[in-house]
């Protein structure tokens, strides 16, 4: 038996790009990944943040490098790249992640702040950073991205317009450079995560929220909130590796069949 056959989700000595790994879902994707063996970039905007994601990187032995870097500074993206190629001498894959949200708004009283916002952290923040890859991906002959979409786009929910809209945008480009970049081994894939109890402030038992919370539970086929680390970031380990070659411009709903509950 061929052995480098059978571990082909290993991501040893992959270099790989992961916006907004300092908390919630992409710091999970960051713990996973640097489990699996990956040379890490992350980015986030609060230094805080990512001083603290540097010394648990340090105390474990990842290589590793972090930076301040907004999505929605299109400059920042080739900085981004230009950190990742000086220091590890390639990229192997990019976690568009990171992700700015608006407080929940009827779309009769959007602004075009709001909109502006989620549409320049979202869409426009992964497109620079895709073009950012693009070039060693391309001469390398084989390149990873995974982008994070949302079910509500698919689903829509009042007072989410702008974010939905946004969410859309990204699994749309990604099918785009699915086609356009799968002939330089490129393969883009989106994931739409379901992982919400990090984005609740610490709920009572027996408070509304926490009921609120159950509720969205009770008709969801696994009946549970997703994981950051041990139920999303698995996946995107998945997309990749080695394993998930001949698989692009896809959207994987991890959300435990949450979608077949809308
Ligand atoms: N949570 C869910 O159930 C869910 C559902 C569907 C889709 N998603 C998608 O999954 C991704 C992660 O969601 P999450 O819930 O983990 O988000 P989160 O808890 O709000 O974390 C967002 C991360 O992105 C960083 N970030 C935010 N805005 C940024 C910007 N403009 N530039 C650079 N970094 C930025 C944050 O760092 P700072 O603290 O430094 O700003 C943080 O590390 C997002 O794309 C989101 O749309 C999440």
């Amino acid at each position: 038996m061929d052995v480098n056959r059978e571990i082909r989700t290993n991501l040893e000595g992959q270099t790989v790009i992961v916006t907004g790994g300092t908390r919630g879902i992409g710091l999970g994707i960051v713990r996973v990944l640097a489990r699996a063996g990956a040379n890490l970039v992350v980015t986030g905007r609060k230094a805080a943040r990512l001083e603290a994601l540097a010394e648990a990187l340090t105390a474990q032995g990842t290589p590793f490098r972090t930076l301040v870097a907004d999505v929605a500074r299109r400059e920042t993206s080739a900085e981004v790249a230009r950190v990742a190629l000086e220091a590890f001498g390639a990229i192997d894959g990019l976690v568009a992640n990171a992700q700015s949200y608006r407080p929940v708004t009827a779309l009769a009283d959007v602004t075009e702040s709001d909109f502006d916002l989620v549409l320049e952290t979202g869409p426009k923040g992964t497109l620079w950073l895709m073009q950012a890859v693009l070039p060693t991906m391309q001469a390398r002959g084989r390149g990873r991205i995974v982008t994070m979409g949302s079910a509500m786009g698919q689903t829509a929910a009042p007072g989410y317009g702008p974010y939905s809209a946004a969410k859309e945008a990204v699994r749309s480009l990604t099918r785009t450079a699915a086609r356009e970049w799968g002939r330089f081994g490129i393969t883009v894939n989106c994931v739409c995560p379901a992982s919400v109890a990090h984005r609740m402030p610490v709920m009572e038992e027996g408070s509304d929220r926490a009921k609120a919370f159950a509720q969205m539970y009770a008709d969801h086929p696994l009946g549970r909130d997703g994981d950051p680390e041990d139920d999303i970031a698995p996946v995107v380990a998945f997309l990749l590796s080695d394993a998930s070659q001949y698989l692009t411009g896809q959207t994987l709903m991890v959300d435990g069949g949450g979608i077949m509950r809308a």
